[in-house]
């Protein structure tokens, strides 16, 4: 192993660090996940301690991810990849009562009932485990997964079958089909004792492999390639829906749960039916007080719509059901001191201020640095390095500071830099914008590392085992310095064997993790290309809504073509002109979702000439899988829908989103290119330029007709 000097500035103990974390994470796997350790136990040990005195050293240099913290975490290891029938969700979040007085109207308005009808809800503790869900075919238990994407999760069912709580058979009666979905957790005496267990085992406690929290044991100890490590750990299970079903046992969620208990597995034991949002509030303070005596984390309490034919009216945006949502508990806090305030710079150029902090526990977490935002942000708190503040942490969020508490105290004033610290280039902020970026673009080295990291993130491109450091390190000798740079790494097997710290195995892994990203689905791949205000959701739309790579930069073509011939109109502003491109660029893009400012970053992006270069040697690398929109096929699909007039059993929103699950594209108003107008009561002008068309008009009985026809 190469020997080091000891690091003898913040630098250069950083990288050691992130080197260190980086390494130790890869020979875990490597020892836990793949039984193919590179290094024996003594080479692996020294890394270990070296870690640990360069953080005795530096404390305030302590990464989140710091392997002292994490040693023992999950091997990141093979499993084999499960698609789920039905597609696993995540929950809306509420913090304030008020958020859950505005779900409930949300509903109303949705279902188009009485501002005062009732509501009977569920109501249950969200527990802080990772997600499973269990499928029993003929009422056996056939396979486990984990929650994974949503879409796609990862097979645990040796692990699973190791679990007293969950049983291998559904009693007879239960349907043929039957995914039971819940949590799997650690409770917090098995988490400590666990701990206390992997501490014991080792002579040296610097080596011991303990877990952060009970959710990462958790997940550390389902994740196992091996079911016999899980089959050793304390793991429990607590239902709380279920997935695709031939058949359901009740109507309501709460009857559906009981039956699942009945079933013979754990369901909360403050599962309630309620009616009435005060009801909820009480139910939701009652948990609260008793949290902390409680054998589990939880993080909130789940309210879910009773009624099933509900739920499905109710349907889905983007990744969360509109019949549920999760009130969180209020996030932890401690005070502590801020050291210094770094900035990063984004993919994007933007530039985050970082407090670097006295290593503090918020909430059974040690919290060393914590996000400052913008320069606005900093001017409100007006901290400065040595102040005293108090630190919140709030589920996943990165950990914020929310209150000066030496505010008064004469120090002096922090400023904002004026030059990007990593290419010198000058930091610009945007008339109405709040936050600074770097104006170096591709020239900045940073802009260029954070894109290449973006693009094989997990909701991106997904390689695996491209980690910060190793793109930092290609980056750094010009191996990859574009996306098409990681599709040739493949050609570079021996060069990269050659390389400090890669050996066969590791190389061989890495190029079959990129080859086997070779067909990206076209809203992954849109989504990778790390455009201005392109997140997943918007790459989605415009994914299902093109389907194509062709179809995309056709029209994006067409756009590029338009914004050319468009001139400002005598005595328009600069600003009224470009407000009006964007419009105009919106509406040939025609995407539920994608408006002006998404249109504009769209066509700033592919019109740019270096854009295109890289994109064109990219796509020499790749092909670009087209995306299928699953609608439900009926006579409505592909036509384009103008709904008016009152609807009587639905809502405005409800009507859009039945037209838009088979198909149909809904327009505002009646031209030539309508098929169908869906008229109501008190129908007006729309519906008499449909009767000059000939557009075929229905009532909503009618329309009601078609989507209980369709497939
Ligand atoms: S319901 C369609 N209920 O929270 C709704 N989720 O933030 C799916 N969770 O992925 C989830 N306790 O892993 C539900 N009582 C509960 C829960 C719960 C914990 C987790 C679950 C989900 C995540 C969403």
């Amino acid at each position: 192993m190469t020997q080091l000097s000891f690091p003898i500035d913040d630098a250069s103990a950083t990288d050691r660090l992130a080197w260190l974390a980086s390494e130790i994470a890869r020979h875990n796997a490597l020892y836990h996940a793949d039984d193919a350790p590179e290094i024996s136990d003594a080479e692996f040990d020294a890394l270990v301690r070296e870690n640990a005195a360069i953080e005795a050293a530096f404390p305030h240099l302590i990464r989140a991810d710091s392997p002292s913290r994490l040693v023992g975490a999950a091997p990141a290891g093979p499993l084999a990849k499960v698609a789920h029938a039905r597609a696993m969700l995540s929950l809306d979040n509420a913090f304030a009562d008020e958020d859950v007085a505005e779900f409930i109207d949300r509903i109303r308005r949705f279902l188009k009932l009485a501002d005062d009808a009732a509501v009977a809800v569920t109501a249950e503790p969200k527990i802080d485990g990772l997600s499973c869900s269990l499928r029993y075919e003929q009422g056996r238990l056939v396979q486990a997964a984990t929650r994974g994407d949503g879409a796609v999760g990862e097979d645990v069912t040796p692990n699973v079958r190791t679990i007293r709580d969950i049983p291998q058979m559904l009693p007879p009666g239960a349907p043929d089909v039957f995914e039971v979905r819940g949590e799997v957790y650690m409770a917090k005496a098995d988490f400590d004792a666990l701990n206390a267990r992997l501490l014991a085992a080792v002579d040296d406690p610097a080596k011991a492999r303990q877990f952060a929290n009970p959710r990462n044991a958790a997940a550390g100890s389902l994740r196992q390639k091996d079911a016999n490590v899980t089959a050793a750990r304390p793991l429990c299970f607590l239902a709380h829906g279920w997935g695709e079903a031939s058949a359901l046992p009740a109507d309501t969620q709460y009857g559906v749960m009981r039956a699942i208990g009945d079933w013979g597995f754990p369901v909360s034991d403050a599962l309630v039916r309620v009616d009435s949002v005060e009801a909820m509030i009480a139910h939701y303070r009652g948990i609260e007080a008793k949290r902390a005596d409680l054998p589990f984390d939880i993080d909130g309490v789940v309210y879910k719509v009773d009624r099933l034919d509900w739920q499905e009216r109710l349907g889905f945006v983007a990744r969360a059901p509109r019949w549920a949502i999760a009130h969180k508990f209020p996030a932890e806090q401690a005070q502590t001191t801020l050291r210094a305030i770094d900035t990063q710079v984004g993919r994007t150029g933007k530039i985050t201020p970082v407090a670097r902090l006295e290593p503090v526990t918020v909430g059974g977490v040690v919290v060393t640095n914590a996000t400052l935002h913008n320069a606005d942000e900093i001017e409100r708190l007006g901290v400065r390095p040595g102040d005293r503040v108090v630190v919140q942490r709030a589920g996943d969020v990165i950990p914020q500071i929310v209150e000066n508490l030496t505010r008064d105290e004469d120090r002096p004033a922090w400023h904002f830099p004026t030059h990007c610290q990593e290419c010198g280039s000058a930091l610009a902020r945007e008339e109405g914008e709040v936050d600074w970026r770097c104006t170096g673009g591709l020239i900045c080295p940073a802009q260029r590392v954070e894109r290449l990291r973006h693009f094989v993130s997990r909701h991106a491109l997904d390689i695996e085992g491209l980690g910060l450091t190793h793109i930092e390190a290609f980056f750094k000798d010009g191996l990859i310095r574009s996306p098409a740079d990681i599709y040739r790494l493949t050609e570079q097997r021996e060069a990269l064997i050659g390389r400090e710290r890669w050996a066969e195995t590791s190389v061989d892994n890495l190029i079959r993790a990129v080859d086997a990203k070779r067909r990206p689905p076209l809203d992954r791949f849109l989504f990778a290309l790390g455009i201005r205000h392109v997140g997943e959701v918007t790459a989605r739309d415009l994914a299902r809504r093109y389907s194509t790579w062709a179809a995309l930069s056709a029209m994006i073509d067409a756009c590029i073509a338009k914004r050319a011939e468009l001139v400002p109109a005598v005595g328009e502003s600069d600003e009224k002109f470009r407000a009006r491109t964007a419009k105009e660029l919106a509406a040939i893009i025609e995407t539920p979702g994608v408006g002006p400012e998404v249109a504009q970053a769209l066509v700033d992006f592919f019109a740019e000439p270096h854009n295109r270069q890289v994109l064109d040697d990219l796509l020499a690398q790749v092909t670009v899988d087209a995306v299928i929109h699953e609608t439900r096929a009926s006579e409505v699909t592909g036509k384009t829908v103008v709904f008016t007039g009152s609807l009587e059993t639905m809502s405005r929103d409800e009507a859009k989103a039945q037209a838009e699950a088979l198909g149909a594209k809904v327009a505002g108003s009646v031209s030539a290119k309508t098929d169908l107008v869906v008229a109501g009561p008190g129908a007006g002008s729309k519906l008499k330029k449909a009767a000059d068309l000939g557009i075929r008009v229905i009532d909503e009985a009618n329309w009601q007709a078609i989507v209980a026809q369709a497939g």
